[in-house]
């Protein structure tokens, strides 16, 4: 049986990532900072390299999910720690998740994924990374805190592809099982929708309908997600149930 570190187990995504694991039989073993971990998890700190020696020992395969607002310093130059250990280690396999449309994006938190990417790429450990669209969860915290007002403030132009966080971790749980494939086909929702139309059916789904007042946001950053870069492409694979669906069935329950 393999035994999987999962960065970031204790997250939105991770914590899917080590149930669709051990459904899998899977050991795994989900990094934390808490000092104190639960069973089943391992305390490490990617932002300063503390613990991630004993995290990664006796692992065969690393599924990378961990982030913080502070990307630079843990998802960059922590992906440097995590790297580190695995060479010294011998991991046989680092399954990275990434995000779609990253390549010429000027949005910082997606500058910095593609650097990781890259340290992962040149890093000589073999390596699986996928891309996938927003989460439904993240979606559906954008939604929430733009109608906490009575007018609700929307981005012009910016559309999304909501996608549910139990079919990528399915994924990653499967490319964790496979052989190191490199980067592999982006999934994403199977609907790209106005970011209007989504807070629109949250607000309705949670009976905060309010006026929404159109901004059109400046800049390259504006640019890009107007393009819909962050949407998934004709190449891309659409996974898992639709952000009506997760409306209905995840929020409203
Ligand atoms: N959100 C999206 O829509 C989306 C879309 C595509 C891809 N992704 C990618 O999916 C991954 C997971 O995102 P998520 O939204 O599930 O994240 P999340 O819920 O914010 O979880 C972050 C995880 O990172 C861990 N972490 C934070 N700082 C750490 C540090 N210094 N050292 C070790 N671990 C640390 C946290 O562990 P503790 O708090 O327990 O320490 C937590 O488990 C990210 O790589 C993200 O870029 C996200």
């Amino acid at each position: 049986m393999d035994t999987v570190l999962v960065t970031g187990g204790t997250g939105k995504l991770g914590k899917h990532v080590v149930s669709a694991l051990k459904a899998n039989g899977a050991a795994t073993r989900a990094m934390t900072r808490d000092r104190f971990p639960l069973r089943g998890r391992v305390s490490g700190d990617l932002s300063t390299g503390r613990g991630v020696m004993e995290a990664v020992r006796g692992v065969d395969t690393i599924v990378h999910c961990a982030t913080h607002p502070r990307f630079n310093k843990v998802d960059v130059e922590g992906t440097k720690w995590l790297l580190k250990a695995a060479h010294g280690f011998g991991v046989k396999h680092i399954v990275y998740v990434s995000i779609v449309g990253i390549d010429d994006h000027p949005f910082p938190y997606y500058q910095a994924k593609r650097r990781t990417e890259r340290l992962i790429e040149e890093s000589g450990i073999p390596y699986t990374i996928l891309r996938a669209t927003q989460f439904q969860e993240l979606v559906v915290a954008v939604a929430h805190a733009l109608t906490k007002g009575p007018i609700v403030p929307i981005p012009k132009d910016f559309r999304v592809q909501p996608v549910d966080i139990d079919a990528v971790a399915a994924r990653l749980a499967e490319l964790a099982a496979g052989e190191p494939a490199g980067r592999v086909r982006d999934i994403g929702g199977p609907q790209a929708v106005s970011l209007a139309y989504a807070v629109d059916a949250y607000a309705s789904v949670v009976d905060r309908t309010r006026r929404q007042v159109q901004i059109p946001v400046p800049g390259k950053v504006g640019a890009a997600f107007r393009a819909g870069m962050n949407l998934l492409g004709e190449d891309g694979e659409e996974v898992g149930e639709s952000f009506s669906h997760h409306l209905v069935w995840r929020v409203e329950t």
